[in-house]
């Protein structure tokens, strides 16, 4: 049975006082009992990566990066690489978040180039992927979605696509303004996703709009191995709750 992947990307928020106290929450839970069959993983902003990826350390949290530069070094003002996140202590590189394909211009090619940096570098790609809400209506998000991530995967070979995370994102779910995916709308996707990629990449997660209502019922769904969650994990009650909901899940089936 895989473990279930549980994660969440603070976004750009906590400052490194808050960054800190959840961090410090979270590795006395870790150390007291931990969480079978789960893997838990926490993105901070690039300037608390350090200290909370130095709290959590020996803590089984994995620690990593909201974005990196496909470049190792250079004139890149205001951009961070790869090596320099792992430096800093990530282990895990998220790549082609909707936000960043949107406001920051990502494309399917930088998104590729990042993924085998970080492949290049050690790191964990987790690769976001997810179609916007026009065409989900129209019926198109599995041929868009398995086109991002072909795209993204293009050229690597089977023991770095292995180590790719694909988390699929419906656009139209993520965010205050998102509405929570019912698992009908996106089973069809996690079904094509497993046929073409499952045995090929680490694991598939679902994100956007999860919370602690949503969780259960959506790592039901089929070839769904975890979740990546956003604001209803940016409390540490709210995290400790959907790691605990991901606990007894695979307590009680396991995904395949
Ligand atoms: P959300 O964010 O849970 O706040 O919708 C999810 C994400 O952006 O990964």
């Amino acid at each position: 049975m895989r473990q279930t992947w549980i994660g969440t990307s603070w976004k750009m928020t906590k400052t490194l006082a808050e960054s800190s106290s959840f961090a410090r929450g979270l590795a006395a839970r870790a150390h007291q009992d931990g969480w079978a069959g789960v893997q838990p993983f926490v993105i901070p902003p690039s300037t608390s990566l350090r200290l909370v990826a130095d709290v959590l350390d020996g803590s089984g949290v994995l620690v990593g990066a909201q974005n990196a530069h496909w470049e190792d070094e250079g004139a890149w003002t205001g951009e961070v690489s790869v090596p320099l996140v792992v430096d800093a202590g990530a282990r895990l590189v998220e790549i082609g978040h909707s936000e960043r394909r949107t406001h920051f211009g990502e494309t399917d090619e930088t998104v590729r180039l990042k993924v085998s940096a970080a492949l290049r570098h050690g790191c964990i790609p987790l690769l976001c992927v997810g179609e916007p809400e026009e065409v989900f209506a129209r019926g198109g998000s599995t041929a868009f979605v398995l086109a991002q991530v072909e795209a993204a995967m293009r050229g690597l070979g089977p023991d770095e696509q292995r180590r790719v995370i694909v988390a699929y994102e419906p656009v139209w779910a993520i965010g205050e303004h998102g509405r929570a995916a019912r698992p009908e709308d996106v089973s069809g996707v996690f079904e094509q996703l497993a046929a073409e990629f499952g045995s090929r990449v680490r694991a598939l997660l679902y994100g956007g709009s999860v919370d602690a209502g949503n969780a259960a019922r959506t790592l039901e769904v089929p070839h769904v191995h975890g979740l990546f969650v956003g604001r209803a994990a940016w409390t540490l009650p709210g995290f400790l709750k959907i790691l605990d909901i991901a606990v007894s899940h695979g307590a009680t089936c396991g995904s395949t």
